[in-house]
C-alpha cells in the first residue's frame, strides 16, 4: 500500500531521513518506533504531503507521489487520513462540526448524509452525547478520540496516527490502543502508527520498524523483534518489560 524507495530529506545541512527503504502492507498495522528527533513525523509528513522529500520516492497505493503539486495530493489526502499528534480541533465549532469540516471541504454531501456519517464516527470511537459541545467542554482523552473520528470519518484506506497516546495516563492508552486495533480490523485499512511504545507495538502490531537517526534500523513482527540484537531495540523491549 505504501512504498518508500530511497526516501531523503534534509533541512539546510541536516539529514534527517537518510535513504529510508520500506514497505508498508495493506491491511497491516505497522508501528514505527524510534527515539525523540529521529524523523518519524517527518516521515508522515511526506507521506501526505505536508512536507517534499528531496530525494527518492513514496509510493502509495500504485501512485507514485514523489513529485505531486497540492492539488495532486488533495486526492491522496482523501486516501491517507492522517492523526496528529496533538488534536488541534476547532475550539469555536461543535464536535459535530469539527467533524463535519472534512466532509463539507472535501465532498458536496447531503445535511442527512453528513449526520449520519458524523454519528457513525463518533460511536466507532466510542463516544456520544457530545455533539453539540465545544471542544474546551470535554477531556483531552475525549478530544484525541474526536481527532480520530474527524479523520476516520472521511473512510480513508490508510490511517497515520502520529503519537496517539503520548500524554494520556495507561487507562486511556490503554483504550486508545484498543479502538486503534478495532478501528483497522472494522475499517479494513492499512494503518501506520508512530510511537515511544514498544509493550503496545508488541501487542497490536503486524510488523514494527525502528528508526534510528533516519534510518530503519530493524524490522519484523513482533515475534521476530523479540529475538532482535540491535542495541537500540534491546533498550526498548528492556523499557518495555519494566513498564
Ligand atoms: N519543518 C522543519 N524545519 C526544520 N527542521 C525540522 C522540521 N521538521 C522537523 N525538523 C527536524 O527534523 C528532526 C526530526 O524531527 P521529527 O519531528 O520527525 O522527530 P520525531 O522522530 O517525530 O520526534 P518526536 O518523537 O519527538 O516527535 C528534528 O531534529 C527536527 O528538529
Ligand atoms: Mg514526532
Amino acid at each position: 500500500m505504501i512504498k518508500y524507495k530511497n526516501l531523503v530529506k534534509s533541512f539546510g545541512t541536516r539529514t534527517v531521513l537518510k535513504g529510508i527503504d520500506l514497505h508498508i502492507k495493506a491491511g497491516e498495522i505497522v508501528f514505527i518506533l524510534g527515539t525523540s528527533g529521529t524523523g518519524k513525523s517527518v516521515l508522515l509528513k511526506n507521506t501526505v504531503g505536508l512536507l517534499r522529500p528531496d530525494s527518492g520516492e513514496i509510493w502509495i497505493d500504485g501512485e507514485n507521489v514523489s513529485g505531486y503539486s497540492e492539488e495532486q495530493f488533495l486526492s491522496i489526502r482523501k486516501k491517507c487520513g492522517m492523526v496528529f499528534q496533538h488534536p488541534a480541533l476547532f475550539d469555536s465549532l461543535t464536535i459535530y462540526e469539527n467533524i463535519a469540516y472534512g466532509l463539507r471541504k472535501h465532498f458536496s454531501m447531503a445535511e442527512n448524509e453528513i449526520e449520519r456519517r458524523v454519528e457513525q464516527a463518533l460511536s466507532l470511537v466510542n463516544l456520544d452525547n457530545i455533539l453539540s459541545k465545544r471542544p474546551g467542554e470535554i477531556s483531552y482523552g475525549m478530544q484525541k478520540r474526536v481527532s480520530l473520528a474527524r479523520t476516520v470519518v472521511l473512510q480513508p484506506k490508510v490511517l497515520l496516527f502520529d503519537e496517539p497516546t503520548t500524554g494520556l495516563d495507561p487507562v486511556t492508552t490503554n483504550s486508545i490502543n484498543t479502538l486503534i486495533q478495532s478501528l483497522s480490523r472494522k475499517l479494513n485499512t492499512t494503518s501506520m502508527v508512530v510511537s515511544h511504545d514498544m509493550q503496545c507495538a508488541l501487542k497490536i502490531a503486524d510488523h514494527i520498524v525502528v528508526l534510528d537517526q533516519g534510518q530503519v534500523v530493524d524490522q519484523g513482527t513482533p515475534k521476530q523483534l523479540l529475538e532482535s540484537e540491535v542495541p537500540l531495540v534491546r533498550d526498548f523491549l528492556e523499557e518495555a518489560r519494566n513498564q
